[in-house]
């Protein structure tokens, strides 16, 4: 049933808070705005590779709390076949937004961590040869699932948000390709002791704001680059996830690197304008509109 993405990821209720300015130690601070939202960067990414035309299926799990997370995600065309329901509350995030769109957030892991081995096993029974793996730093068993779905021929995509150092070096020999912001590359090499151009995997990306991405391939030594498109932000959470769920629906589409990249450079850049995480998405023909008005 053709290439699918599987998409092992944190399903987060994001409180956001609009604010004047991002609060100091100490500092009782009263919001402009509230919203609750759909977030987590696991599903951020999700929506974002699915509102790009990809087939995602999501492995993850919610509280009792968090049944129109779930919904959410199939309205916007993930699979939701492998998502638990759980004791545990669904995962939270706070967001305080300021008025530059720059963030400040607090996770609480919740259900996230209850996500069993044997549901990661059986979601991704299905994978193989042409088929993508995502990853991040919200879940727990990203080693195991990565080392699975790898035997099988799947190729594993790790974005290693949030940072740790010790768990990114882990991960680095079962991935096939390491996304990570400039702020995260720069904490990895520093953990490596080497230079980031260094990194020990196949393929690396990293994507460094108003200066756009980078893709070093490994294997060629070719270097790909995007440039950023110039936009005014409203809220830019989430557009990191926006970047890579466009990536991967694009290379699961069969889009060359270069395509892969200027679409999601496209659509994190509307991403940016929207306020919200995975409510501001793009689809894929917002993204086709806004590179039809760009050089
Ligand atoms: O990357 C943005 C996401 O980080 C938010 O949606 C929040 O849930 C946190 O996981
Ligand atoms: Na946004």
């Amino acid at each position: 049933d053709g290439v699918a993405i599987y998409n092992l990821g944190s399903i987060n209720i994001d409180h956001l808070y609009q604010v004047d300015h991002l609060p100091k130690p100490g500092e009782t601070l009263a919001s402009q705005g509230y919203h609750v939202g759909l977030g987590g960067k696991g599903a951020n990414q999700s929506i974002a590779a699915a509102l790009a035309g990809a087939q995602v299926h999501h492995i993850g799990a919610v509280g009792a709390d968090g049944g129109w997370c779930k919904s959410r995600l199939s309205d916007a065309g993930v699979n939701t076949d492998h998502i638990a329901t759980v004791a545990t509350a669904t995962g939270h995030a706070n967001i305080c937004v300021d008025p530059e769109g720059e963030n400040l957030i607090i996770l609480y892991s919740g259900a996230n961590a209850d996500i069993s081995d044997a549901q990661v096993k059986d979601a991704l029974r299905g994978s193989g040869s042409g088929d993508h793996l995502l990853l991040q730093n919200e879940t727990t068993l990203t080693y195991e699932a990565a080392q699975m779905a790898r035997a099988a021929g799947v190729f594993v995509i790790y974005s290693a948000a949030p940072f740790d150092a010790s768990r990114a070096i882990a991960m680095l020999p079962v991935i096939d390709l390491l996304a990570v912001n400039e702020v995260e590359a720069e904490q990895l090499s520093a953990a490596l002791g080497t230079a980031v151009e260094t990194i020990e995997v196949p393929h690396l990306v990293i994507t460094r704001g108003a200066k756009g991405a980078i893709w070093r391939d490994r294997q060629t030594g070719a270097e790909h680059q995007a440039p950023a498109f110039r936009v005014d932000p409203v809220d830019t959470t989430g557009a990191g996830d926006c970047f890579i769920g466009n990536v991967v629906a694009a290379l699961d589409q069969g889009q060359d690197i270069d395509t892969a990249l200027r679409r999601a450079s496209a659509a994190a850049a509307i991403q940016v304008t929207r306020e919200g995480t995975s409510s501001a998405m793009p689809r894929s023909d917002d993204v086709d509109d806004f590179l039809a008005t760009r050089p």
